[in-house]
């Protein structure tokens, strides 16, 4: 097993320019992949996730350069993919499964997709049933709602599917499908998700709408497409993965730390605004030079630089709307909360408990660790904060996420912090300790 141990520290800084964002690299390789001609992809994240969407389209024929400075992607048409040889190797990686399945669903090869033993136990049936209700033949090989998850070929029909979660998996899944159908296709989720499919399949050619409705559900929609066109695309640095920064900078005292050129999407970026509910100080610089792109945007996505500096946080409440544009840092938030003053209450977020762990337990179990009072809900938990957390020997339980989290709390604590299996961290994002130890 791979240990980290992480050390209390004082006054964090530096700059740094956190890796391209995980859901628009997968996004950006599959659209290349079923686009005609070649897409060329800048900055985009070499983290494992990643890595398995390239392999998985590597395997269905698909030429993919890996050059020092762009990902080269030959896309071969919405029709170009070959039948892959054996099983395609998912990882770790929801999103991989989950909109390759809608991709695959409009092919006519049979394919079988499966992953590690986290991703072969999470929920497949909210992407196979609307994409069988379009016609795809999807089944669960072992018959239990997860992968693997054999597709054969089979013909699709658009659908108008109300999905009873707010997820961008499910969303994107539907709608690529939809490319394929024999009509218009649409979703509505009871929250806004994150948009990167429809922004991006939009800039492909794809005819794409979308919006909010009054009672705050989302509706977007597309029409079947006969081609998709090759683009040039610069990721912007994930946002989930500036969270660990934005947070150590918040929580480690004498801190200040620059982060260049971070995603803002508003579909993405709800830890901003719990920051700022908590006191945080955060300021966007809007430089005029080439690193900063604050209120500029990236094939559709917007970014800035975010000056962090330290200071005290208080208790704050999160639930709602805001929950889907968060989902993923829900772990670092709670270890903000765990140092701010008061009580952090978080709620409807039940989808932590299907994500790479139920992360309702694996934040509870490893906060309980450090000395932190936290009570697990339903969909959520009550934290409360303003003691000095201890350090403690974390399980990570291989999700990339509660290792980062933890790995700030340990530089906040009290103690010396020992993470277990800390190298799942390469998930998303494989330089992540050496830029941690860089701040120090
Ligand atoms: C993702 C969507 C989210 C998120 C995941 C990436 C995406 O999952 O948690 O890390 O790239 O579409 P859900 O769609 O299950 O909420």
């Amino acid at each position: 097993m791979s240990v980290k141990t992480i050390y209390p520290k004082k006054g964090l800084k530096g700059e740094v320019r956190v890796p391209g964002d995980k859901s628009i690299s997968h996004r950006s390789v599959m659209f290349g992949s079923i686009a005609s001609g070649t897409t060329e992809i800048t900055n985009f994240l070499q983290g494992a996730d990643c890595l398995s969407t390239i392999r998985c389209f590597q395997k269905m024929g698909i030429e993919i350069e890996q050059k020092p400075d762009a990902v080269l992607v030959r896309g071969r048409g919405l029709y170009g993919l070959s039948a892959p040889e054996g099983t395609l190797d998912v990882g770790n990686s929801g999103t991989t499964t989950r909109l390759l399945s809608g991709i695959l669903s409009g092919q006519d090869f049979t394919s079988v997709l499966s992953g590690d033993a986290s991703l072969n136990s999470r929920p497949m049936g909210r992407v196979m049933s609307p994409l069988n209700s379009m016609g795809a033949r999807i089944e669960s090989v072992r018959n239990d709602g997860c992968a693997p998850l054999r597709i054969e070929p089979g013909v699709l029909h658009g659908i108008d599917y109300r999905s009873p979660v707010a997820s961008a998996q499910v969303k994107s899944a539907v709608l690529l499908a939809g490319l394929y159908a024999d009509g218009n296709t649409s979703v509505t989720e009871p929250a806004l998700s994150r948009n990167h499919t429809e922004l991006m399949l939009g800039g492909f050619g794809a005819e794409v709408s979308s919006g909010v409705l009054k009672d705050g559900s989302a509706v977007a929609g597309i029409r079947p497409c006969k081609q998709l066109y090759g683009q040039k695309i610069r990721v912007p640095g994930d946002i989930s993965s500036a969270a660990y920064f934005i947070a150590a900078g918040l929580v480690v005292p004498g801190s200040e730390i620059l982060l260049r050129n971070v995603g803002t999407n508003p579909t993405r970026a709800g830890i901003l605004k719990v920051c700022e509910a908590m006191g945080a100080d955060l300021t966007y610089l809007d430089r005029n030079t080439a690193d900063c792109q604050a209120k500029q945007e990236t094939g559709g996505e917007p970014t800035a630089d975010i000056l962090v500096r330290s200071g005290s946080l208080h208790g704050t409440v999160i639930e709602g709307s805001i929950i889907p544009t968060l989902i993923d840092e829900i772990p670092i938030i709670a270890v903000m909360a765990a140092c701010a003053e008061g009580t952090t209450v978080i709620r409807d977020a039940a989808e932590l408990k299907v994500k790479e762990t139920n992360r309702i337990d694996t934040v509870t179990e490893n906060l309980k660790a450090m000395g932190c009072s936290v009570t697990p809900t339903e969909d959520g938990m009550v934290i409360e904060g303003g003691k000095t957390l201890a350090g403690a020997r974390i399980r990570s339980y291989l999700d990339h996420r509660i290792a980062m989290a933890f790995a700030v709390a340990g530089m906040a604590a009290e103690g010396e912090t020992v993470i277990e299996d800390s190298q799942c961290v390469d998930v998303s994002y494989p330089d992540f300790f050496a830029t941690l130890e860089s701040l120090s």
